[in-house]
């Protein structure tokens, strides 16, 4: 299998994290969205443990919601001891309702309105990430007009191709995000922080791209950013207390994705860390990173039911399910490869290549082509796609009005449903 938690029992059928999951479909319905929550607390555990010990006392990670936001998942964030980073007021407006400690939380985004900045001071929140002069501005001039500094980190962008695909590419020069270093305006946009009465400057943020499978593009990024800093010290005398190196550690989606070690990356990126703060004697600032599929991914599983078979003679053969790209538009927006199986036949070989259809009215809407399944899938046969535990809820969209699916957590053997699912009725929720 995949990934570790994963197993097939003695009926032949998926489980995850030990749960049945055709009696969970048969429970719940489908599509239904699963999310294996012990997996999801080992990793956070993972990356806490090891940001201290290799980056030092004061480092940790911040859970990226934005791969998955539910009300559910910030309880076990703050349960952990996580910190969280949110992009929008609405994943600031969830957190808190989840009763996440505003203190802990970093609010990321590179458009934010007054009204976002309000809410978020007006809640106490940590930090924000900062990500232009417009929004610094804004920022100062309502801390003090509630007398108070705000602490910022300053997003930058240090120019590095982390050869990850382009959508999902964000720490290049020429990028929405942030402020380059190489033209001069990281120097500018530092300069003016700095000066600004309702600003505390905390440090700098860089995060280079996503699904990254190896130490070499944060190390890059590190060498960039310290560079930055030892020159920030050395021409203005102003020592950045911390630096946060983004998301990005990739995630294996199909047996031809290679397999990455949190804990050994990180040791590897600390150490290159600790070399650079040695050569040019500078503190090893307080290390921040911002995983989001990393800590998620592979605690997910969706599970369809087939509702039609196609072959086309000559062509190709097609299993239609009773979802689609309104769950996981993650085939139709990058061709993201996903692993399938079906989940009432998992003892079986997977030997013959089909596409997976959804239920959308629109051709594009697939999870995948050349998927392999057993032969001779039948109607009613769930289909379980793999390694969907990040951004699938989190994008799902109600396209063609179909209801999100529920979201059921699997802990310690049981199962407990964290998000219910969208009724027709929620459907029209807002509309007159
Ligand atoms: N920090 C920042 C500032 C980010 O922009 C992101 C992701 C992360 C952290 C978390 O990165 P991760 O550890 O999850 O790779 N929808 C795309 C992914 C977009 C990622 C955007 N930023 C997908 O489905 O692949």
């Amino acid at each position: 299998m995949l990934h570790d938690n994963l197993s097939v029992n003695a009926a032949g059928h998926l489980t995850v994290n030990g749960a049945d999951t055709v009696e969970l479909a048969e429970k719940y319905g489908t599509p239904l969205y699963l999310l294996d929550e012990d997996r999801v607390r080992a990793k956070c555990r993972t990356y806490l443990r090891a940001m201290k010990e290799y980056f030092g006392p004061e480092s940790h990670p911040l859970y990226a919601s934005k791969a998955l936001s539910f009300k559910g998942i910030y309880k076990i964030a703050s349960e952990e001891g996580m910190s969280v980073d949110v992009v929008s007021p609405g994943e600031l407006y969830i957190a808190l309702a989840a009763g996440f400690d505003a203190g802990n939380i970093y609010f990321h985004g590179n458009a934010k309105t007054m009204d976002d900045i309000r809410f978020a001071i007006d809640s106490g929140l940590g930090y924000f990430v900062c990500d232009n002069e417009t929004e610094l501005r804004r920022i100062s001039d309502y801390a003090v007009e509630k007398g108070i500094r705000q602490k910022i980190l300053l997003r930058l962008t240090p120019g590095i191709d982390p050869h990850t695909f382009d959508a999902v590419n964000t720490g290049k020069v020429d990028s929405k995000f942030g402020s380059a270093i190489t033209t001069g305006q990281a120097e500018a946009i530092t300069k003016l922080a700095m000066d600004m009465p309702g600003i505390e400057l905390r440090g700098f943020h860089c995060h280079i791209g996503s699904q990254i499978f190896d130490e070499k593009p944060f190390c890059d990024a590190a060498d960039l950013m310290m560079t930055f800093l030892v020159m920030l010290r050395d021409k203005y005398g102003f020592t950045a207390s911390t630096l946060n190196l983004g998301g990005g550690i990739g995630v294996r989606y199909t047996e031809a994705d290679p397999y990455i070690d949190i804990d050994s990356t990180l040791k590897l990126i600390g150490a290159h860390l600790h070399k650079i703060c040695d050569e040019n004697n500078f503190p090893m600032p307080q290390v921040l990173m911002e995983p989001g599929r990393s800590l998620v991914a592979d605690a997910g599983v969706t599970i369809y039911t087939i509702q039609n078979i196609k072959n086309i003679p000559g062509f190709k053969s097609y299993t239609a399910i009773d979802g689609g790209m309104p769950d996981n538009p993650r085939y139709a927006l990058y061709g993201s490869r996903y692993t399938v199986l079906l989940a009432n036949r998992a003892d079986e070989a997977a030997e013959v290549p089909f596409t997976v259809a959804g239920r959308c009215c629109e051709s594009g809407d697939l999870i995948g082509e050349n998927m392999l399944l057993p032969k001779d899938p039948k109607v009613g046969d769930y289909l379980a796609v793999l390694v969907t535990g990040a951004y699938n809820y989190a994008m799902a969209s109600n396209y063609n009005c179909i209801p999100r699916p529920p979201i059921v957590m699997i802990a310690d053997g049981k199962d407990t449903l964290a998000v219910r699912r969208e009724t027709y009725a929620d459907l029209m929720g807002c509309h007159n």
